[in-house]
């Protein structure tokens, strides 16, 4: 308990006003207060909390005793203005989780994101993660607002009961079902999906009030802009008053990476974003707009899972039925399966709950697990058991379930905040819009996946939502920053694709270093490879790489058994034997933190 034993940590307190950002001018003040309450409770020794009425004063932290903080870190939370232009709104409270730097002088705290939104952070501050970044920084992961332990959080159902039986065997738990993708121009797969918008959108209507009633005014605070001020604030506390805001984020986190250089280029030091969501697409057009954008490497990649799956043979991947079979008949065989599932949804008796399988399900599971290659010989076994003994139940049980510590709205409370309201009541997307746009996505970027979004990106709705937040960032989105920013994208992302990274760096021509990693996967540690692992960590050392640098990837996609057998035994193929020590820790770090990615994105 207490306060940690924190000689490296500054927060000199200062009357000099704060030039450096653009935020409210009343602001400083409740900095400059709030770190002389920081900094006297230091010199008397006592924790902030302590100290009588203090408890939730704007700039203070309270650290939480270590038995509740993750191994290794020191945990707690740090009172932050609700909101930033208007004081009477009140406090709110970032929950933290810092891992220190091991080697000093360290050079200043790195924030932590790994997208959703709606994803913990506080999970990220780990060992694996310093090996990636730099020991010598202290890595600071953190809940954002609405989520996890951050007040206030995002809480529209009473219940995890109330939030299962509202969305079970509903559109937004099985997707929408697509009755054949093999001939778009039939004219019952658009009446179909117009009949699934419709239970969508009253389904959204329904979320939304439920958030009115139970949020209030609560649900205003919950953007990406609001994000961006919490890590100024934090950083202004924890390495001092004029110390640059340093940043890693992945996925959503390249939203709010974005968001954080544009918004506030003057104050920004060190930003690594990798897994690139467009921010233009992202703040200018409402959420259902955002797939036919997101899906533009989908089908690239999918042929490479299934080349890779024919090259390996049924014995590793038994979607195939012979060593070197035409990747076509792989992928119509799948065709087949779905459109049986169509007619007929496989029945779940013993999954983790009893349910079924429609088609709009076991496609959004394929598309969730395109990002994560590490998981794509299981994926084959799961789609292999429902083919050829008609039992859903490892399909099933591999979709995202809501867990009872994280199950609410907390995604659309950040979405709803970033994305453009309807303009007039014309704008306001009907089933038909819905189903048109899902064509179109389907028709003109994924024929497979084109209406498989909804499952693992719960987006929608938020023309029913209740109130507007103080500030929606828009752009521009062209700032010139001191130090370049990084941009990482895989050439093989299939919801966050490589023309998204390109387009923040042809905005910021000067200010960005793109790095392309050659290969597969959500987010650069999908596959991890050291090329990548080392240009990120010089990066953060202060070497920038030259832009364009390709990093190729090499990765056994579907081991046999023998190989299983091997990285049972810690070890993995007869390249990593030759790797040394240190380059084997850097490539497993990496692999631990892409897992980590995807299970707090995914809620597990
Ligand atoms: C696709 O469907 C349309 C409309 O039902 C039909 O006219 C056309 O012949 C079909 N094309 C193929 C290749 O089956
Ligand atoms: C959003 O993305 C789509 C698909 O790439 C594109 O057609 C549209 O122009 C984009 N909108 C903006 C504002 O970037
Ligand atoms: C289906 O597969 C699961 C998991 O492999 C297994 O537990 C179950 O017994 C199988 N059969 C049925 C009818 O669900
Ligand atoms: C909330 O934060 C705690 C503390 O870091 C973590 O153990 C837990 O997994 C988080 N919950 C979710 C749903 O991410
Ligand atoms: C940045 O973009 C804005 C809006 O598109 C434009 O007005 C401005 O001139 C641009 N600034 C630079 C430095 O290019
Ligand atoms: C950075 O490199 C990529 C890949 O070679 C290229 O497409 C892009 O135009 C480059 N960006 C700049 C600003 O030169």
């Amino acid at each position: 308990m207490g306060l940690p034993n924190d000689d490296v940590y500054k927060s000199s307190a200062t009357k000099d006003e704060r030039r450096a950002t653009k935020g409210p001018k009343w602001l400083h003040k409740l900095v400059v207060a709030g770190l002389l309450i920081f900094a006297a409770s230091r010199l008397l020794s006592l924790p902030c909390w302590s100290r009588h009425g203090s408890e939730r004063k704007v700039g203070t932290v309270k650290w939480s005793p270590s038995s509740e903080c993750n191994p290794g870190t020191i945990c707690g939370s740090v009172f932050v203005p609700k909101d930033y232009f208007n004081p009477e709104a009140g406090t709110a409270s970032v929950a933290i989780s810092v891992y220190k730097a091991t080697k000093l002088p360290k050079k200043g705290t790195v924030f932590l994101n790994p997208g959703g939104p709606g994803g913990s952070g506080t999970r990220l501050a780990a060992p694996e993660f310093a090996n990636l970044i730099g020991d010598d920084w202290d890595l600071l992961g953190f809940d954002p607002r609405g989520i996890n332990k951050t007040e206030p959080q995002v809480q529209c159902f009473d219940t995890f009961s109330d939030f299962s039986m509202f969305n079970a065997n509903t559109v937004l738990e099985q997707g929408f079902t697509v009755a054949s993708s093999r001939n778009l121009s039939d004219p019952e797969i658009e009446k179909q999906l117009v009949e699934q918008a419709r239970q969508f959108l009253v389904l959204k209507k329904s979320q939304a009030q439920l958030c009115a009633k139970n949020m209030g005014d609560d649900l205003r605070y919950m953007g990406t802009a609001n994000v961006v001020r919490d890590m100024d604030f934090m950083a202004q506390i924890f390495d001092g008053k004029d110390a640059k805001i340093n940043y890693w984020g992945a996925s959503y986190g390249s939203i709010l990476g974005a968001y954080l250089v544009n918004m506030l280029p003057h104050r920004v030091g060190f930003v690594t974003i990798d897994g690139i969501a467009d921010p233009v697409n992202w703040s200018t057009e409402p959420s259902h707009k955002w797939p036919i954008n997101w899906l533009a490497s989908t089908e690239k990649t999918y042929r490479f899972y299934l080349e890779t799956c024919s090259r390996a043979g049924p014995e590793a991947c038994p979607l195939a039925q012979y060593t070197d079979e035409p990747y076509e008949a792989i992928e119509s065989r799948l065709e087949t399966f779905f459109d049986s599932l169509v007619v007929t949804p496989l029945p779940v008796p013993f999954g983790s709950r009893p349910a079924y399988l429609t088609s709009g399900a076991a496609r959004a599971l394929l598309l969730i697990l395109l990002q994560r290659p590490i998981r794509w010989s299981e994926s084959a076994h799961a789609f292999a058991q429902a083919m050829n003994s008609a039992n859903g139940t490892l399909i099933f049980d591999a979709l995202p379930r809501p867990s009872k510590s994280s199950y609410d709205l907390v995604r659309l409370g950040v979405t709803c905040m970033d994305s453009p309201p309807p303009s007039s009541p014309k704008e306001v997307p009907t089933p038909e819009d819905l189903a048109a746009e899902l064509m179109k996505t389907m028709r003109e970027v994924s024929p497979h996946f084109g209406a498989s979004v909804s499952v693992g990106e719960p987006d929608g709705g938020c023309q029913y939502w209740p109130v507007k937040g103080p500030e929606r960032f828009a752009g521009p989105w062209n700032a010139s920053l001191e130090w370049p920013m990084l941009i990482v994208s895989n050439t093989m992302d299939p919801i966050t694709p490589i023309q998204s990274g390109l387009r923040i760096n042809s905005l910021m021509p000067d200010s960005s270093r793109l790095i392309i990693q050659d290969g597969p996967g959500h987010c650069s540690p999908a596959t991890p490879t050291l090329c990548t692992i080392n240009l990120v960590r010089n990066y953060f050392a202060g070497i920038l790489p030259e832009n364009g640098t390709m990093c190729g990837t090499e990765f056994d996609y579907f081991p046999d058994s023998s190989a299983k057998l091997e990285m049972e035994m810690g070890q993995s193929g007869d390249e990593v034997q030759t790797l040394s020590a240190e380059d084997r820790k850097m490539l497993e770090s990496a692999r631990v933190v892409g897992e980590m990615l995807q299970d707090i994105r995914q809620g597990s």
